[in-house]
């Protein structure tokens, strides 16, 4: 079978890490005889460089029509002007709402190598493995007004967090579905004590665990959401929640597993089943991190991962998902690390070599 995949290394460190997982997908291509069609286009600051917008309509064209869209990162300090018409993080938002990615998985699974290299102590790290489902087209993000105003007082400018009883519903499915295929476990994050939307929210995901008894529902306050990540992380199963509350939640959670750089991501357009291939974008959660681009420093690793959710979700490859991830447990476990997880007594290397280790273990 032939898989077509589009390409969007994008700005900073992107294109660095893209093609490290580029690499290891060819390997798993040659591996397990597929045969993935790669094409490339712009997105973020290159492509308001090149074109004057953030994501060109023939870029948006092209992703619909493939089955699995890869992307680097976008942004970086030369269009980070406030007060810009065009920004690369639009093009961004704008690849999620075109293509209709509504559902953001963000696995943190705390490798038991790794427990000795965080922030906190390893009893606490030790075991975690959770998944973040995002909503990721609505609420603060997308929903209207958006604007900023002048007054006779002075300027004024307001964001929404709105959102309809339909796409609470359908998100806090994908939450269900996935806690069906794991410990049966949902957490639906939100601030019902404050927020409206929130209200309608934990209303909505009551109504929505009626279909599924066979897995245990608890809602908790953000903010202690939060507190809970950092005291008691081996609570979570999976959790769902809005838009910003994810985006906020995912970076805090990702200090679980050591590093922004080991967390990949997928979105999707529908409910992840085991065997169904759903379209997706796949990306590494850090950004373009544009101190570090061209230096063959930025760990590849969440990349690579992220190249294994696609080979799981959008391809149904579940055993080539599984051998990428292997290979990249095992090159941590050899003591291999990239600046952002090192330790002392082991093994620092770039970009590239860690792409090459973990190609060759893929390789076998
Ligand atoms: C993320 C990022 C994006 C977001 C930015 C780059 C627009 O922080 O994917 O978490 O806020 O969603
Ligand atoms: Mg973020």
């Amino acid at each position: 079978m032939r898989f077509n995949l589009v390409v969007l290394p994008g700005d900073g460190v992107g294109p660095e890490v893209a093609g490290e997982a580029i690499k290891v997908l060819q390997t798993v291509g040659s591996r397990f005889g597929h045969d993935f069609n790669l094409q490339y286009g712009p997105v973020g600051g290159v492509a308001i460089d090149e074109t004057g917008t953030a994501l060109p309509e023939d870029v948006l064209k092209l992703c619909k029509k493939s089955d699995a869209v890869l992307l680097g990162a976008v942004g970086g300090p030369k269009w980070d002007d406030p007060l810009a018409t065009v920004r690369p993080e639009d093009g961004l938002l704008a690849l999620r709402k075109g293509l209709g990615l509504f559902a953001n998985l963000r696995p943190v699974k705390v490798s038991p190598v790794l427990v000795d290299g965080t922030n906190l102590k390893p009893e606490v790290v030790s075991g975690v493995d959770l998944v973040f489902v995002r909503e990721l087209t609505g609420g603060l993000y997308f929903a209207r007004p958006k604007r900023r105003w002048q007054t006779t007082r002075g300027r004024r400018a307001t964001d929404s967090m709105t959102y309809s009883e339909q796409e609470i519903e359908r998100i806090v499915r994908v939450g269900f579905e996935l806690a069906r295929q794991r410990r049966r476990k949902l957490t639906s994050v939100d601030k019902a004590n404050v927020l409206e939307s929130s209200r309608l929210w934990r209303q909505v995901a009551t109504e929505v665990a009626l279909g599924y008894h066979d897995v245990e529902l608890d809602h908790m306050l953000v903010d202690a959401c939060s507190m809970r990540l950092i005291q008691n992380p081996a609570y979570f199963d999976v959790l769902v929640t809005e838009n910003m509350f994810g985006d906020i939640l995912t970076d805090e959670a990702s200090m679980l597993a050591g590093s922004m750089g080991m967390l990949p991501s997928a979105s999707l357009a529908g409910v992840p089943k085991e065997g169904v291939r759903t379209p997706g974008m796949y990306e590494p959660i850090h950004g373009s991190a544009p101190r570090r681009a061209g230096l063959d420093m930025a760990n590849p690793i969440a990349a690579i991962l992220s190249v294994a959710m696609m080979l799981r979700h959008s391809f149904g490859m579940a055993a080539e998902a599984q051998a990428v991830e292997a290979a990249v447990e095992e090159v941590l476990r050899q003591g291999y690390r990239t600046y952002d997880i090192m330790d002392e007594g082991k093994t620092e290397v770039g970009t590239r070599e860690m792409g090459d280790l973990i190609a060759g273990k893929v390789r076998g």
